[in-house]
């Protein structure tokens, strides 16, 4: 996807949203979808009716972009997210990411579900992503490089700056959720991982495994964004769980932890907006 086809989509979105620039970006992940739509003064386009934008057809994500005001700051929730694994291109998985820093977002906050393999993780914690691994050997960014959009070569040695992370980390301890930390390792999926490559990610020293995330942040770290990652540990991973991996007790776990997600968000999304 070319430079102008992104500044297309920000161009579409600009219009429809009646909101020149955003500054935040927030990507939802398994089970958060209906949040975008609680928002003050949301205003959603399904992404079919945004040029570039590819359509999610897995069952739990919906695919829309709510444009929302948040104390003053405009942020862009993107409802919905397609994964490498339904068979897309990284270029179609990194779109709306890049859509959104194109339209000014600086700061990227993406969600997901994940299976939990780090000392003291258990199903329901959410986890702050201090780093990432990515263990896809994929990347958004192979194929020629625009460098409008950044740089041949960037630099991915704070993806997930310190300071987002302690802002973070304070907002959650303010509101009573409390936030572990890890590493998040991408492996492409869609079979969950074996007990050989959960405890190979773990020694490698991941504490999260999971089918998402890495592209996005990739992208989002070569245009110069900041990215800030919250996994929700709907499982321990495989080999680490006594019982079977089911995508429906995924989506279970990702219900029972709704609320307690949703309270950090609304006291986090303000706070970063300003960023
Ligand atoms: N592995 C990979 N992705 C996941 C998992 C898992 O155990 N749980 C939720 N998403």
């Amino acid at each position: 996807m070319t430079y102008e086809a992104i500044g297309m989509a920000a161009a579409a979105v600009a219009k429809a949203t009646g909101r020149d620039r955003h500054t935040l970006a927030v990507v939802l992940g398994s089970g958060l979808s209906d949040y975008a739509s609680t928002l003050p003064g949301a205003r959603s386009i399904p992404y079919g009716d945004i040029p570039g934008f590819p359509v999610p057809k897995i069952e739990g994500h919906a695919g829309s972009l709510v444009s929302a005001d948040l104390e003053g700051s405009p942020v862009m929730v993107l409802a919905g997210r397609v994964h490498a694994y339904e068979g897309w291109e990284l270029t179609d998985v990194v779109f709306a990411v890049r859509t959104a820093v194109m339209s000014g977002c600086s700061v990227v906050l993406l969600t997901n579900a994940a299976g939990g393999c780090g000392d003291g993780l258990a199903a329901g914690d959410l986890v702050l992503i201090r780093d990432h691994l990515n263990l896809a050997a994929r990347n958004p960014l192979i194929g020629p490089n625009d460098d409008r959009l950044g740089p041949r070569f960037p630099d991915m040695s704070s993806v997930y700056p310190g300071d987002l992370l302690a802002l973070a980390r304070g907002v959650g301890e303010r509101v009573g959720v409390p936030l572990k930390e890890g590493v998040y390792a991408w492996l492409l999926g869609p079979s969950y991982e074996t007990p050989s490559e959960v405890e190979m990610a773990r020694r490698l020293g991941a504490d999260l495994v999971g089918m998402s995330t890495v592209p996005e942040a990739i992208a989002a770290r070569h245009m110069g964004a900041k990215v800030v990652g919250i996994s929700l540990v709907t499982n321990l991973a495989a080999g680490i769980s006594p019982t079977p991996l089911s995508h429906a007790d995924v989506t279970a776990t990702a219900e029972a932890a709704r609320q307690r997600f949703t309270t950090l968000l609304d006291a986090l999304l303000p706070e970063l907006a300003k960023r």
